[in-house]
């Protein structure tokens, strides 16, 4: 990612932050919404689920310009997910809420660039997580 696109996405995070319990709700009802089968997958609380992938995204995030720091992070998140049952088509179904959450969440200042660095950053993310799991998840 070029220096442009890491800051386009630190930059719109930083406005995510401040309603950062909503998003997160949003983003799992949308998720839930695109696929009601997923629902079972997590506790019935999606609260505290909603604080830990917003507090990982905001690390994931901090260290798009260093990651080398996130890469073993991100590797062992993917590990784990193999143990939740997460199958590689799951990918593209949260990828889907995540892009509408941040539509929803940013409005105007979505913009199409910050769109494709938002893009990228989740292919980053989830091609490592996916890579990690490789073997354990079809
Ligand atoms: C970039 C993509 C993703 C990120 C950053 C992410 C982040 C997280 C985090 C931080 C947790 C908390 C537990 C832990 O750290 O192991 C978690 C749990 C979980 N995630 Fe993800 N996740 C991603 C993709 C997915 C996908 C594609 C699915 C498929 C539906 C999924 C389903 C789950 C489930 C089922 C749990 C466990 C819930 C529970 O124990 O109640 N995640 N995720």
């Amino acid at each position: 990612m070029t220096p442009e696109e890491i800051n386009a996405v630190k930059t719109s995070f930083a406005k995510v932050v401040p309603i950062a319990d909503q998003a997160g709700l949003m983003f799992y009802e949308k998720l839930f919404q695109l696929d009601p089968s997923l629902r079972t997958m997590f506790a019935d609380d999606i609260e505290p689920q909603s604080k830990k992938l917003m507090q990982i995204l905001s690390a994931a995030v901090n260290g798009l310009d260093k990651l080398e720091t996130i890469v073993p992070v991100v590797q062992a998140l993917g590990l784990r997910h193999a143990g939740y049952g997460v199958r590689v088509e799951h990918y593209d179904t949260v990828a889907a809420a995540l892009l509408w959450t941040l539509e929803k969440g940013l409005g105007p200042d979505f913009t199409p660039s910050v769109k494709d660095a938002w893009v990228k950053t989740y292919v980053l993310l989830s091609d490592i997580m996916k890579a990690s799991s490789k073997g354990a998840i079809s």
